[in-house]
């Protein structure tokens, strides 16, 4: 169930088809997507020990043998994937940091979508949600300074709906309750 990231050098035997969540919370998103997906290998990256046991505990009781988790920081794991190996990637509801000061922390970032450039075959799909708006307005620029990646918006349904087969996640449910409208970006890798 657990994966461990090598030190150095790359992950070995990953699945053919492999979807990759960053930050996975309670894992509603990714156990939804493992139960749909039983083709799909998903490795979810998770330094919350609470959002791991509630993951684990799904993973139990649904079967989602094809699930691994890693218990870091998700760079560590980007680092240590080869490349063109993720067919998906989710980053859902990742922490803002409004204060200036902590935009360092933010996980999108040009360094790490370089990564997820790297890691992602071409034609793979990045999904990207939040709910705070200066948030999103530095990940849309994040993203379209990115030559790997190709926003698929072309109207404000795009990026104002989830679709289908994007379930809702605890923090989508608090943001609408608490009266924030979210975002849900969808890019292409080039
Ligand atoms: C606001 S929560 C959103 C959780 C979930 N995606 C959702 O929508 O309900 C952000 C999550 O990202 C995780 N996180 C923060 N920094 C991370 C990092 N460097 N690598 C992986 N996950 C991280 C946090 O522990 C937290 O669970």
């Amino acid at each position: 169930m657990r994966l461990e990231v090598p030190e150095e050098g790359r992950l070995e035997g990953l699945p053919e088809r492999l979807w990759l969540e960053i930050g996975f919370g309670g894992g509603e998103h990714l156990a939804f997507q493992a139960a749909r997906n039983p083709d799909v290998g998903i490795i979810g990256v998770e330094p919350f020990i609470g959002g791991v046991v509630k993951l684990l505990q799904r993973i139990e009781t649904d079967g989602l043998d094809r699930v691994r988790i890693v218990v870091d920081d998700a760079r560590l794991l980007l680092r240590a994937l080869p490349d063109g190996c993720v067919e998906r990637g989710f980053i859902l509801f990742p922490d803002p940091w409004p204060k200036k000061r902590h935009w360092k922390r933010r996980i999108v970032n040009d360094a790490v979508i370089a990564e997820l450039g790297r890691v992602m075959r071409r034609d793979g799909l990045l999904r990207i949600a939040t709910d705070h708006l200066d948030y999103g307005r530095w990940i849309l620029e994040t993203m379209l300074r990115a030559d790997a990646f190709e926003w698929l918006a072309e109207r404000p349904h795009d990026w104002r709906e989830r679709g289908p087969d994007w379930p809702e996640t605890r923090y989508e449910e608090k943001a609408v309750r608490e009266g924030r409208k979210p975002v849900f970006l969808r890019f292409r890798r080039r």
